[in-house]
């Protein structure tokens, strides 16, 4: 194979997709409630995400919405992309979104919660996820570093699912 070959064949590699979904209120991370949240933004947070799916050949995209409806679309468009994997924090929709929950069902895309709070350490409505017995598993209480560590978790079982 020429060099100019082999440039071609490995372009043909399609790189597997990975999608975080963040629910509403968490575009103002950073000012919202930092005792809670703590001081890192959405912009910086999916920037980490970013970085370290590149550095592992790997296509991240980041969706935040308001809107349950938005949110539930991009969950559906996910299928036809071919999306391997799903990070979401539904944010208050954790606790009351029967309609995101059937939409992850019906792509079935395997997928991780995650919280940047400790929802079982607040008020009883938060300790009841619509997500959680569907989901790999569940990462709540560890900050930012959540969202990292469940990308961690992604990028092995694409390794190992190979
Ligand atoms: C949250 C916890 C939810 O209870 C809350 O409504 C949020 C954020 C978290 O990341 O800790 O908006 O999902």
């Amino acid at each position: 194979m020429t060099k100019k070959n082999a440039h071609k064949a490995t372009r043909q590699i399609p790189r597997p997709r990975l999608l975080v979904l963040h629910g509403p209120n968490l575009n103002l991370l950073g000012a919202r409630e930092p005792e809670h949240y703590g001081s890192a933004t959405l912009a910086e947070i999916n920037l980490a995400l970013a970085r370290r799916a590149e550095a592992a050949g790997v296509d991240l995209e980041a969706f935040q919405s308001n809107h349950e409806g938005a949110l539930i679309e991009r969950i559906h468009a996910a299928r036809a992309e071919g999306v391997r994997h799903i990070i979401i924090n539904p944010a208050a929709w954790t606790h009351s979104s029967i309609a995101i929950r059937d939409a992850l069902a019906a792509v079935a895309i395997p997928f991780v919660e995650v919280h940047l709070s400790n929802v079982h350490a607040r008020e009883p409505f938060r300790q009841h996820s619509f997500f959680s017995d569907l989901a790999l598993g569940v990462i709540t209480g560890l900050g930012h570093q959540g969202y990292l560590l469940a990308l961690e978790f992604l990028l092995n079982k694409l390794l190992t699912d190979e």
